[in-house]
């Protein structure tokens, strides 16, 4: 179906053109003050401005709200349009009306959500680990946030490419190969040992110059193909590969193999994308280096450095122009720390200038620091990075004990069960439902929370209401006899049928976190109807109608916790 906001788009637009002769936005949005009604217009106020001395010239806004209400014709869809305040036009849609929308969505499992008109390929660039170090939660959030995008913009029809950039290319692979085949690397090594060598190298590297020499040669001969050094180093990507893949599966996201396309991929389309960027005059010489200047910036964007080496940037600029012309994206996709805002920016630029990204949508959506409570950048006791692995463990054991305590007939492994999906989905949940832009604090007490805008409680209302549905036999009831009686059913009812429209300002802004704000709502407004509405006591259609509602709500939350990749147990 259309969504409602669209719907009630058109018929302003109209009744706008029709009253003043004007083709206006309507401003159309939900009610800010749900007692006038579901949905308001707020143009009023700015058009009456813009009306023609040939119409009698400035206008007041209440009366041109009038002229507007004159002319609208929303059919069967509102019971009651009124004015209020300076203007405002508000809209309460008819109890009728919602029910027979929710009776024709019960039918399809995309609850009504129309796809895309014209679906496009997407490269959706999220996670892109370090090759020897762990992961840490800064690639926590790129990995959730990203993920969250994907399923969605996927949902919408269009066709996603996961990229997965991984870090796994640069001169500090000379230090470490260098290192590794002095001391040995064994055979039951892995990822914790290689973050070692890796400072050990590092430290070597830093204070003494002959190794220095050798970690320089020993980049060389890998950048040339040399099988040793080839050989050491794909076994050192297997390794952190071994390390983070576990960690995809264990918090849902569908980061697989195949979406890997690390920095040493890029590595033979280098030199041809630095020698387009100087034939186009775009990339000069500048003290020995290729750089580029870019508009609105100090200093330059270095591609090539004085040596010949390349950068970050230059792999990020290649990894575009292939996205585009092998990939075929149309958009692209990039979640990463907002202190990365300024390298994609100009990467951005530069790829603009070349005509690498003609007609091609280039997104930014970064996202802030991890917090702890304190408000300072989240670190362990000792004052280390937080490891993914350990987060994730302590998040399962936490929830165990909560589990535990709520459900202590249960047996240990169905126990296990539940908190592994409420311990990981607390920690996901946490980061989407926050506005991505900002730091978060990181609070195990608040995202665990059994009640807010949390994992869990997402998860339980989802519970709840299958056991109500199990209390009732298996009976999901009969849309068709949904009647809406009272505003706690219509409210619910206009809360299921806006999925779509905030899916929509999802994809459009990148930010999950106004779906995680649809499903709080969602579980709030279904808490009230059932506390309000008997259903299992009814009888007859009314029972049949009111089974219905619960039935569609329990689906409009489990779709949308799919779309975070939040699993939902049939039992909390
Ligand atoms: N490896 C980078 C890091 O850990 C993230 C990669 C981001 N993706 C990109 N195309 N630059 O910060």
């Amino acid at each position: 179906m259309k969504t409602i906001i669209s719907l009630l788009d058109s018929a302003f637009r109209a009744a706008i053109d029709a009253a003043t002769g004007l083709h206006a936005d309507p401003l159309i949005t939900p009610a800010t003050n749900e007692r006038f009604g579901d949905y308001q217009s707020n143009a009023a106020m700015s058009l009456a401005k813009q009306i023609p001395a040939a119409q009698g010239g400035k206008i007041n806004p209440r009366e041109l709200a009038q002229r507007i209400v004159e002319k609208l014709d929303l059919g069967p869809m509102a019971s009651e349009v009124s004015i209020a305040g300076p203007g405002f036009i508000n809209v309460r849609l008819s109890p009728a009306w919602l029910a027979a929308q929710l009776a024709s969505v019960a039918s399809d499992p995309r609850l009504g959500v129309e796809r895309a008109a014209s679906p496009v390929r997407v490269v959706i660039d999220y996670s892109g680990p370090n090759v020897a170090k762990q992961m840490h939660v800064g690639h926590l959030r790129s990995t959730v946030i990203g993920d969250a995008l994907s399923r969605i913009i996927e949902f919408f029809g269009h066709e996603v490419i996961r990229q997965n950039h991984l870090g796994d290319w640069g001169t500090q692979f000379g230090m470490l190969i260098a290192h590794l085949r002095e001391i040995g690397l064994g055979a039951d090594a892995h990822i914790a040992d290689l973050e070692t060598f890796y400072r050990e190298a590092k430290e070597r590297f830093d204070s003494d110059p002959a190794f220095q020499d050798k970690a320089r040669h020993t980049v060389v001969r890998l950048q040339s193909g040399e099988p040793e050094e080839l050989a050491a180093w794909q076994r050192i990507v297997e390794e952190t590969r071994l390390h983070y893949q576990p960690l995809y599966e264990r918090l849902g996201v569908l980061l697989r193999r195949e979406h890997e396309r690390g920095e040493s991929f890029y590595n033979p389309l280098l030199g041809p994308a630095v020698e387009d960027l100087r034939a186009k005059g775009i990339a000069v010489e500048s003290e020995g280096a290729v750089v580029v200047f870019v508009e609105g910036y100090d200093t330059p964007l270095i591609v090539q450095k004085s040596g010949g080496g390349y950068l970050y940037a230059t792999t990020d600029l290649a990894a575009i122009r292939f996205r585009v012309s092998e990939l075929g994206a149309r958009r692209i996709i990039y979640t990463h720390d907002v202190r990365q805002s300024q390298h994609f920016a100009m990467v951005f630029a530069v790829a603009r200038r070349a005509g690498w990204a003609d007609g091609v949508e280039l997104d930014f959506a970064p996202f802030g620091a991890m917090l702890g409570e304190d408000g300072r950048p989240f670190k362990t006791r000792s004052g280390d990075t937080v490891k993914l692995k350990d987060l994730l463990d302590e998040a399962e054991e936490r929830a165990f004990v909560i589990v535990s305590e709520k459900n202590p007939e249960l047996p240990e492994p169905q126990r296990r069960a539940i908190a592994r999906a409420a311990g990981i989905g607390a920690v996901k949940y946490a980061d989407l439902a926050k506005d991505r832009v900002g730091d978060y604090v990181f609070s195990w007490d608040r995202m665990l929370a059994l009640d807010g805008n949390t994992a869990p409680y997402m998860q339980y209302a989802c519970a709840r209401i299958k056991s109500i549905v199990r209390k009732a036999g298996g009976d999901t009831g009969n849309p068709t006899a949904i009647s809406l009686d009272t505003p706690h059913e219509q409210v619910l009812a206009r809360q299921i049928l806006r999925l779509g429209e905030v899916l929509a300002v999802v994809e459009r802004e990148l930010k999950p976190h106004h779906l995680c704000g649809w499903l709080y709502d969602l579980a709030t407004r279904f808490s009230a109807f059932y506390e309000n509405c008997p259903v299992l006591i009814s009888d007859g259609p009314l029972r049949a109608g009111r089974l219905a509602l619960c039935a569609l709500t329990a689906r409009a939350l489990e779709l949308g916790l799919d779309l975070l990749g939040i699993e939902h147990p049939d039992q909390m």
